[in-house]
C-alpha cells in the first residue's frame, strides 16, 4: 500500500523528468553532416501510390525534401538514439567512382595488422562481365589513405584501389577474419566449379587455401555470407540461391540453409532452414544473438516480389551454438537488407537500396546513412571508421562508435 502511495506521488515527477530529458535530447546540437528526419512529416501523406508506383526499389523522399537535400547531409536521425553512433562530427566521404563497373559490392573484410579493408566486385551482373565467364575480383584499400581525405565530401583519386590476385577465388560474395587470415565464400562458376570457402593469406602473395567445397559429396548452392560466433570461434555462413538467380550456377541441389564449420575439426552441420533467399549473417558483440537477412523480395534476374521477405531475422544463441526463437527483428521498406553488421553497442547496420539502416538492439530504426543508392554492404574498420560499399561509387564514413567483428584471433 504504501509503495503504491509512493508510486503515484512519484508518477508524475519522473513523467516530468523524462519530458525535460527528451527535450534536452532533441535539443543536442544536429552535427553538419546530418539532419532529424521526422516520422511525424510523413505518416501522412497527400497522395500514396500504389505498388506499382511506389515500392521496395523506388526511393522515399519524405515532403519538403528531394535527394539533393537527403544526400547532401547524409546522417539522418530518425531516433534520438542515433546521436551516441554518430557522435558530434559524422563525416561521409565518396573515396572512389568506378563509373558503370560495381567494383565495390560485397565481401568486405578489415585486417587490423596491415589496416587493409579488402572486398569485391558484383558477381553475375551484365555491368561487371562476371558469373559464367569471368570470375569477380578482389580488390582492397588502405584505410588510413580514405581516414587522411574525411575532411572532403568528394575525394575520388586520392584512394588507390588495389587489385589482389587471388584467382582460386571464384565469384567471392562473403568474407570474414578467420583464425588469423581472411577467409572468402566463393559462389562457384558453371556446373563444375562449385561454392567453396577459401583462405587467404591477407598479405602478399595472397595465397589462398580451400577448407571446404562439397557437403558429403554435393554442391553447395551458392555462398554468400559468413560470420565467425565469437563464443565459440566457428564460422556460421548461408548457402543461398543468388548464383543460380544470376545464370552461373546449376539449379540447387541443397536446401537453402545456414550452415556451421568448425575450422580446427573440419565438422560442417547445419544450423537453420526456412528461408526465400538466405543473404547476410552476423552476431551481436558476445554472440549471444545471431541476425541474418532473408532478401526473398529480390530474386536476381527473376526480379522482385513485393510480398516476400526483405527482412532481418534474429536468433538466441544457446552456449552449445545452435541456433533458437527465431524471430522477425526488422523490415526495410528500401531494397533489401543485405549485408549486415553491428557495433560493440550492439546496434545493428544493413546494407539497404537507399544506404546503410541502423536499427537499435530492440529493432528500432534510429538513422540511417543515406547514398541515395544501394549499398550491398560495408565494413567498420575498427572504432569510428567505416568502409561502405555502395557498387560503382566507394564511401568512407566517420562515427563515434567501432564495431563487434570477432577479430580477436588476428
Ligand atoms: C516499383 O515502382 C517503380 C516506379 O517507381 C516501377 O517502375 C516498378 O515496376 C515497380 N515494381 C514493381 C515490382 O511493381
Ligand atoms: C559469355 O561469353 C560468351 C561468348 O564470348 C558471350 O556470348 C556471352 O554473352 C557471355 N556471357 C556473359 C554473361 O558475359
Ligand atoms: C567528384 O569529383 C570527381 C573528380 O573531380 C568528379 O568527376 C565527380 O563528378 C564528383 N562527384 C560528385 C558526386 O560530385
Ligand atoms: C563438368 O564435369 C563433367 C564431369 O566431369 C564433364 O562431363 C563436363 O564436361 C564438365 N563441364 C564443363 C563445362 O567443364
Ligand atoms: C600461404 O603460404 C604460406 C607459406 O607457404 C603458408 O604458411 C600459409 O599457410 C599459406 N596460406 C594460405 C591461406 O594458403
Ligand atoms: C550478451 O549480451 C546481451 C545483451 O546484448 C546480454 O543480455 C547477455 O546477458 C550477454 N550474455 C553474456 C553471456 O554476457
Ligand atoms: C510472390 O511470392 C508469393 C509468396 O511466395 C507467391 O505466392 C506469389 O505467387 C509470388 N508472385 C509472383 C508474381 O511470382
Amino acid at each position: 500500500m504504501a509503495s503504491l502511495l509512493l508510486l503515484a506521488v512519484l508518477a508524475p515527477c519522473v513523467v516530468q523528468t523524462y519530458s525535460v530529458n527528451h527535450e534536452q535530447l532533441s535539443k543536442r546540437e544536429v552535427p553538419d553532416q546530418a539532419q532529424i528526419i521526422s516520422w511525424k512529416s510523413f505518416n501522412v501523406l497527400p497522395n500514396v501510390l500504389p505498388p506499382t508506383l511506389s515500392n521496395a526499389s523506388t526511393l522515399f523522399i519524405p515532403p519538403g525534401y528531394d535527394l539533393e537535400s537527403l544526400t547532401d547531409k547524409p546522417f539522418h536521425i530518425y531516433d534520438d538514439e542515433f546521436y551516441d553512433v554518430i557522435g558530434t562530427n559524422p563525416t561521409l566521404t565518396l573515396i572512389a567512382n568506378a563509373g558503370t563497373n560495381p567494383l565495390f559490392h560485397e565481401a568486405t573484410v578489415w585486417y587490423p595488422p596491415t589496416d587493409d579493408m579488402f572486398f569485391a566486385q558484383n558477381a553475375g551482373v551484365p555491368a561487371a562481365g562476371t558469373g559464367l565467364n569471368k570470375s569477380n575480383i578482389i580488390m582492397k584499400i588502405s584505410v588510413p589513405e580514405a581516414a587522411a581525405v574525411s575532411h572532403l565530401r568528394n575525394a575520388t583519386g586520392s584512394v588507390k584501389i588495389q587489385t589482389v590476385d587471388a584467382p582460386a577465388i571464384k565469384n567471392t560474395n562473403g568474407g570474414t577474419n578467420f583464425q588469423g587470415q581472411i577467409l572468402f565464400l566463393a559462389e562457384g562458376q558453371g556446373d563444375n566449379e562449385t561454392s567453396n570457402l577459401v583462405l587467404m593469406n591477407p598479405r602478399e602473395p595472397y595465397n589462398t587455401t580451400v577448407v571446404l567445397n562439397n557437403y558429403f559429396g554435393r554442391q553447395f548452392n551458392s555462398f554468400d555470407d559468413g560470420a565467425v560466433n565469437p563464443r565459440n570461434g566457428e564460422l556460421y555462413f548461408t548457402d543461398s540461391l543468388y548464383g543460380y538467380l544470376q545464370d552461373f550456377r546449376p539449379a540447387p541441389g541443397l536446401r537453402l540453409q545456414i550452415y556451421r564449420y568448425n575450422g580446427d575439426t573440419g565438422a560442417v552441420a547445419a544450423v537453420a532452414d526456412g528461408y526465400s533467399l538466405l543473404n547476410g549473417i552476423t552476431f551481436s558483440p558476445n554472440g549471444s544473438y545471431a541476425y541474418v537477412t532473408d532478401t526473398g523480395a529480390f530474386a536476381g534476374v527473376w526480379g522482385w516480389n513485393l510480398t516476400r521477405p526483405a527482412s532481418i531475422y534474429r536468433y538466441d544463441v544457446k552456449e552449445d551454438g545452435t541456433f533458437e526463437n527465431r524471430k522477425l527483428f526488422a523490415y526495410t521498406e528500401s531494397g533489401v537488407a543485405d549485408g549486415i553488421h553491428t557495433d560493440s553497442k550492439g546496434n545493428v547496420y544493413g546494407g539497404c537500396g537507399d544506404g546503410v539502416h541502423i536499427w537499435n538492439p530492440s529493432g528500432k530504426l534510429i538513422g540511417k546513412i543515406f547514398l541515395g543508392k544501394t549499398s550491398a554492404n560495408f565494413q567498420f574498420a575498427g572504432e569510428g571508421r567505416l568502409v561502405i560499399l555502395a557498387e560503382e561509387e566507394l564511401y568512407y564514413a566517420t562515427v563515434a562508435v567501432g564495431g563487434s567483428q570477432y577479430i580477436s584471433d588476428v
